[in-house]
């Protein structure tokens, strides 16, 4: 009966949700995108379910021109646009609303941060914060480091008093390459110790990659079977039918590569890969995650064209509408060869995973949207129902489906109820929205209160970005000195190039795909 069992969860859940001590939350590019799409509507709804205290407050910090009244007039409109309840609760937001406010200001002016640190002793004493403070730096690269230089400058790097806390959290991209990777670490380490530090990937504040770990971990029945002798091949792909809205200038810099799979999956891949920590606190799982990094096997710069493909979207009819190409979008150059597409192949080599290859799959303009890791189990030893003509029994899978509908699903084999002996594959399906007292907390959410609490579990350690650029930086150099790798068009609405499925294939090696292509026309070609 699943009603008990629903409440005994929301029990725990209640029971665990801890609420952190009040804090200043002072949000360094808060006139930009993120700060209006994901923190302050997420921020909004934490508050809501009365997960963050009365008394907590942000200072939007940036270079345009606003006051309060204003500040607070374009967040409202933010969490109407921005949060999936259609109604803003107006109450609350009159209460949450009174705690923000706003300073223009220079990133590169020390005159600003001295106002700012003033300001933050105003707003300390008034709302009774106790000198607890955590800044969000939301800007791009380039502004990072005047902001903490003039931070330490003026001492707000450090703690306030020995019982307060000062945060700092750093958005991706963490770095560009390897090499500026390791500066900007050594950068930030020069004003802030490693435990203020939070890199945030928010994938990792998603319930369903949170759960990666307790379906691997709580369940008997997954752990002996999760290696070189049971598994065939893992499959994580991250697909989303958005184009790249209106980012050109930063995505035309960047792509699939360094947007998606540098951080979001291959964060997905050392949860589906590590080893049980034998702990569950931080750092034993941020030190088993950082092995399976450390045990990506290099690719050679000579296989990059052969086990690294990138793709770009060309204008294509999606559902009988015109869908411009990427090069079309503004922001991006006419000639662009900026990746939108990345399907790889990898390998883990350590004893768990010898020999077992790894696919990713990342597109910008695919069919739909959805992230999910697959494993696919080997076959059966042998097949006992060949005669049947139906191959398909002898294949376990285990789809992890990260979003959207959240859940689990097993897919085995069946004798089709009859008289005839005919098997066929069905699954065994877990929806988190079966679970339906409990509304699944945002990513960013989530991961700012941990932030508050000083549980740094689902931040990116240093070693751990740069590890991952490690295996990456191959692939860029690659495509640096060979600029004659190829760029394959795939038309908007279609599940990229063709030739995706080739790096695939193999026995019976298939991506899965969760929906058909969309695209009514367009051709697959190089560019
Ligand atoms: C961001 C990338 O980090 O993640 C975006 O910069 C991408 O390009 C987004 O669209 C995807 O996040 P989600 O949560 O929608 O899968």
């Amino acid at each position: 009966m699943i009603p008990d069992e629903i409440s005994d969860t929301k029990e725990v859940f209640a029971e665990k949700s801890k609420v952190p001590e009040a804090c200043i939350m002072v949000i360094f590019g808060a006139s930009g995108d993120l700060t209006k799409r994901m923190l302050i509507p997420d921020l909004y709804n934490v508050y809501r379910d009365k997960l963050l205290p009365e008394n907590f407050t942000v200072l939007g910090f940036s270079r345009k021109e606003f006051d309060d009244q204003s500040f607070r007039n374009s967040m409202k409109e933010a969490v109407i646009q921005f949060t999936d309840d259609d109604i803003i609760d107006v109450d609350i937001w009159n209460k949450f609303e009174k705690n923000i406010y706003y300073m223009t200001g220079n990133y590169d002016d020390p005159e600003s941060y001295k106002v700012l640190s003033s300001k933050l002793d105003i707003l300390d004493k008034e709302k009774n914060i106790k000198g607890n403070r955590l800044f969000y730096l939301a800007v791009p690269p380039d502004s990072l480091s005047p902001i903490l230089k003039n931070l330490a400058a003026c001492g707000l790097n450090v703690n306030n008093s020995n019982r307060s806390w000062t945060r700092i959290i750093l958005e991706k991209p963490f770095g560009h390459d390897l090499e500026s990777a390791l500066i900007l670490n050594k950068k930030v380490r020069q004003y802030f110790t490693e435990d203020q530090i939070y890199r945030i990937d928010h994938y990792l504040g998603k319930e369903s990659v949170q759960n990666i770990l307790v379906t691997r971990f709580a369940n008997g029945i997954f752990e002996p079977i999760w290696n070189r002798n049971y598994i065939e091949y893992i499959e994580v792909t991250s697909s989303e039918s958005i184009g790249i809205e209106n980012r050109g200038g930063y995505y035309d810099n960047a792509g699939a590569l360094r947007d998606m799979v540098q951080n979001h999956l291959l964060q997905l891949v050392g949860y589906t890969a590590m080893e049980p920590p034998s702990t569950f606190d931080s750092k034993s799982i941020r030190d088993e995650s950082l092995k399976v990094f450390q045990a990506l096997r290099p690719i050679n710069i000579d296989d990059v064209a052969k086990t690294v493909l990138r793709g770009q979207y060309t204008s294509s009819n999606i559902r009988g509408k015109y869908s411009p190409g990427y090069r079309d979008e503004d922001g991006v150059h006419k000639h662009s060869r900026t990746e939108t597409f990345i399907a790889m192949k990898f390998f883990i080599d350590n004893w768990r995973w010898g020999g077992v290859p790894f696919y990713i799959r990342t597109g910008k303009k695919l069919p739909t949207r959805v992230t999910e890791i697959v494993i696919h189990f080997k076959p059966t030893p042998y097949r006992l129902f060949k005669s049947l003509n139906d191959i398909a029994e002898s294949y376990n899978m285990l789809v992890i489906r990260i979003q959207p509908d959240e859940g689990i699903l097993i897919k085995f084999a069946m004798k089709v109820p009859g008289t005839e002996l005919k098997v066929k594959n069905v699954n065994m399906d877990f929806h988190y929205s079966d679970l339906s007292d409990v509304t699944l907390p945002d990513a960013y959410g989530k991961l700012l209160i941990d932030c508050m609490l000083g549980d740094s579990t689902l931040f990116i350690r240093e070693d751990a970005v740069e590890a991952c650029w490690r295996f990456i930086q191959p692939i860029l150099n690659a495509w640096e000195k060979n600029p004659n790798i190829k760029v394959y068009g795939y038309p908007g609405g279609s599940w990229g190039p063709d030739c995706a499925d080739d790096l695939i294939a193999g026995k019976d090696f298939k991506w899965r795909y969760p929906c058909k292509n969309l695209s009514d026309d367009g051709n697959y070609c190089e560019l």
